[in-house]
């Protein structure tokens, strides 16, 4: 639990705040290939591409976690030509990107479910969490094969299974058994693609999530974009639950 301790008699000049953690639900793609006359997966396609340039805008800003959606446990309901789709788009995105990832400093964890994954993308994400394990710089998690409610009932389970005692299970306990056990809870979460929806995502970590939603497609997203979301964040007043501190 996050307790504020700010002392009332030391009024710091307000600083921008940066976000530590941005979430984002990378929605859109489908969209954006479609008013192209384009199949989807060209929408997917693209979408990979822009997940680059995410980085290189939120990391010098001092985003420390970076957690992307980009495939939900639903999503497996999907034509199966596009689910091997995009299957075959992380495979080939991991193979491509794993070594600049690593160059950069880069940590890259998944948060999701591997059993259902090919014996090959599970190799290349297991190889990509191998090779930056130890990198100290941006994090970056890929939430793929990744529901919110199965996360926690991952949790339960495992909680159950190790035999922990009904009494020590508090928030922060329960905290470790996620997928995000490594990682603050997001700060910021943005969804693009203009639904006003959270899909499954994160359900426990955003408990105190501050959202920003623009209409804009994922493929689309530029740098301007997000800090207009970096910008509407610094805006905001964060109160957990208790009074407006004064300005
Ligand atoms: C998001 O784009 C990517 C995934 C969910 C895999 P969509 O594929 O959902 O795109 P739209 O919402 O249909 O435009
Ligand atoms: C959310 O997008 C999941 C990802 C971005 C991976 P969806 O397109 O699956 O969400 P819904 O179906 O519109 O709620
Ligand atoms: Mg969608």
């Amino acid at each position: 639990m996050q307790v504020r301790t700010d002392s009332a008699s030391s009024p710091a000049p307000r600083k921008p705040q940066v976000p530590r953690h941005v979430a984002i639900i990378m929605d859109g793609n489908g969209r954006w290939a479609r008013k192209r006359g384009l199949p989807r997966l060209a929408g997917h396609k693209v979408g990979v591409e822009r997940i680059q340039k995410v980085l290189e805008t939120l990391g010098p800003r001092g985003v420390e976690y970076v957690t992307l959606f980009a495939f939900s446990t639903e999503n497996w309901n999907r034509p199966s030509e596009e689910v091997q789709g995009i299957m075959a788009l992380l495979h080939e995105a991991l193979e491509r990107q794993t070594k600049s990832l690593h160059e950069k400093n880069v940590r890259v964890v998944h948060l999701g479910k591997v059993d259902r994954l090919s014996p090959d993308l599970r190799e290349g994400v297991a190889h990509a969490q191998r090779l930056t394990i130890h990198n100290t710089g941006i994090t970056l998690n890929v939430a793929f094969d990744y529901g919110g409610r199965d996360e926690i009932l991952e949790a339960v389970r495992r909680i159950i299974r190790e035999g922990v005692l009904p009494e020590v299970v508090d928030e922060a306990l329960f905290s470790r058994y996620l997928y995000t056990a490594h990682s603050p809870d997001p700060d910021l979460i943005i969804r693009t693609g203009g639904e006003l929806r959270i899909s499954n995502f994160l359900l426990w970590q955003s408990a105190y999530s501050e959202y920003y939603h623009t209409p804009t497609l994922w493929p689309d997203l530029d740098a301007a974009e997000l800090e207009r979301a970096l910008e509407a964040f610094g805006r905001r007043q964060r109160r957990f639950g208790t009074v407006a501190k004064e300005e």
